[in-house]
């Protein structure tokens, strides 16, 4: 297969783990050079990245606390700065708590939402700031979550950040495509990241999990990457504002017995 990103540089949000890793490697592997964030684990993000650099291709690793606006924009100048330019932007970093939603506080509400949400409003806006200044074209890639429609109980912060993320998505789709840039979402079901450790660890609710799943299997960072390296590429210049679920068919799974 050709490499669909040659000469292309993208910054990945939290891209040192899960999703954002698989992301990471499968850009590389379609040429592109690659700048990752991550909020903390320096030695553990340096192992990483000379993973990453082993089959030849350029990456570098920035700290940055996406929730915090000064150090998004820091992460798309210093990207801008370390490998010259940018084209792709994917919006990975994610988190959730789980409570019930009359025991939700302050505090986990503010750090699920200004990850999400926050975060990613900003580092996208820094991005798009970039983009004009530049003259150049742009792609933003979010991941989202099946739950940026399915109800997730005892996830309510989460799903409120996510649905923000789609809503957004749509918003920006029209804005900025006088701009040349496109934005579009992927929204994966179960995927076996560090997200989930609590569920990947427990066999009881895991069982009932992949009972939900008609492909009975749980998803895999490079189930993801796949389609995130097509909405990157120019394989996909007229879509935007859309959300692509991968999820083995957990969304829409419904039988009667
Ligand atoms: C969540 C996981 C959950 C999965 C399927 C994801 O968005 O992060 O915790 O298992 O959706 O419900």
């Amino acid at each position: 297969m050709s490499k669909r990103l040659e000469g292309k540089v993208a910054a990945i949000t939290g891209g040192n783990q899960g999703i954002g890793l698989g992301i990471a490697q499968r850009f590389l592997e379609e040429g592109a050079a690659v700048a990752i964030c991550y909020l903390s684990d320096k030695p553990g993000t340096e192992r990483v990245v000379e993973g990453l650099r082993s089959g030849g291709g350029n990456a570098v690793a920035i700290q940055a606390d996406v929730s915090k606006l000064a150090d998004g924009q820091r992460f798309i100048s210093e990207t801008v700065s370390q490998l010259g330019e940018l084209d792709i932007l994917v919006n990975n970093a994610g988190v959730e708590k789980r409570a019930n939603f009359w025991d939700v506080t302050e505090a986990d509400y503010d750090f699920v939402l200004n990850v999400n949400l926050k975060g990613l409003f900003f580092v996208s806006q820094a991005m798009v700031r970039y983009l004009i200044e530049a003259q150049r074209p742009g792609k933003i890639i979010n991941i989202s979550s099946v739950h940026e429609e399915l109800p997730f109980p005892h996830f309510s912060s989460y799903c409120a950040s996510k649905g923000g993320v789609k809503m957004l998505t749509r918003n920006l789709s029209i804005e900025l495509a006088p701009l040349g840039i496109t934005i579009n979402n992927i929204a994966p079901g179960a995927i076996e990241t560090p997200i989930n450790k609590n569920l990947l660890n427990d066999p009881v609710k895991l069982k009932s999990l992949l009972e939900n799943i008609p492909l009975r299997r749980l998803g895999k960072p490079e189930d993801v990457a796949s389609i995130a390296a097509f909405l990157a590429s120019q394989e996909s210049s007229y879509i935007t504002g859309t959300t692509f679920v991968v999820d083995g068919g957990l969304t829409w799974n419904y039988e009667e017995q």
